[in-house]
């Protein structure tokens, strides 16, 4: 140290300081200041530190949404989150890809509050050309307001997986070929939002909002995209996410959710289609 002026020790110090700093962003990958906007609620949506955590709460007046600056098309889109804790039942927390008109292609989990103790439903569906009507619906292995859970959708032109710490739980294939249309042109924004659904949400409506409770937050962080943004039009022919596949392992974890996890699935409901199930259904 006796070589070193105490003005070199301090650039080293600096140095060190930013390059520390520098990683840090890098782990992080998303920030909320940077790559998001707020789209409702205005001050119920909250950025913390330099935009590495955002937090949505709901009141009796309103709740909060906000998305992406970027539309995607084709990418893995991660986000951790943290659900409204305690008593959560009527409030809907969603999180969402979805382009826009009429005929919009959407991506979406929601997750469905419960009174203390009971199990969060989650949520998912896809939308193609305007029409949705793909509901499963799980109850998960954890629970999601103790911690941080990463929730992903792996979107390429072959399918749309959805993911819960890495598990898929649900695959949707391209199926053009056997006539179903499949999103694939339409650039999509992730959207996430709190809201107030007590008419249908808990138990079938049966449960409504406690406001006495209020305001609800969930808690977002490392949000990640690995990209394939339209600024991008390389995104068809990037290889890596047109020859993606499930391995063994995903396969069986895909079974085990589907089995002991899925508490609703469209493509069994046959009651609700008496003319026969959908033909993604069928194949
Ligand atoms: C709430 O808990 C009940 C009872 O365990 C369960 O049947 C239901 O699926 C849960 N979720 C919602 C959103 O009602």
């Amino acid at each position: 140290m006796g070589l070193l002026s105490n003005g070199n020790y301090m650039i080293m110090l600096i140095l060190l300081v930013l390059s520390f700093a520098l990683s840090l962003t890098c782990v992080n990958g998303g920030n909320f200041y940077q790559d998001f906007e707020v789209t409702f609620g205005d001050g119920r949506v909250k950025r913390f530190g330099r935009g590495q955590l955002l937090t949505l709460s709901l009141d009796p007046v309103s709740g909060s949404g906000f998305r992406s600056k970027r539309e995607y098309l084709f990418g893995r889109i991660d986000m951790q989150l943290k659900l409204v804790s305690g008593n959560s039942a009527g409030t809907v927390t969603a999180y969402y890809l979805s382009s826009e008109g009429p005929t919009h292609d959407e991506i979406d989990f929601e997750f469905l509050g419960n009174v203390s103790g009971q199990p969060y439903t989650l949520h998912t569906n896809v939308y193609t050309k305007g029409k949705g009507g793909r509901e499963q619906q799980f109850h998960l292995w954890f629970d999601p307001t103790l911690k941080f859970h990463t929730y992903s959708v792996a979107w390429s032109p072959k399918m749309i997986i959805f993911l819960v710490d890495n598990t898929p739980i649900r695959v949707f294939k391209n199926h053009e070929a056997k006539g179903v249309s499949f999103p694939k042109s339409q650039p999509m924004r992730i959207y996430s939002s709190l809201w107030n659904a007590d008419q249908w949400a808990t138990q079938g409506g049966r449960v409504k909002t406690d406001w006495s409770k209020a305001p609800f937050t969930a808690y977002y962080r490392n949000f990640n995209a690995n990209p394939n943004h339209v600024a991008a039009t390389a995104a068809f022919t990037d290889s890596k996410w047109q020859n993606q596949e499930l391995n063994a392992w995903s396969r069986r974890r895909l079974r085990w959710v589907q089995k002991y996890f899925m508490i609703y699935n469209y493509c069994t409901d046959f009651q609700r289609f008496p003319q026969g199930v959908p033909v993604e259904c069928k194949i």
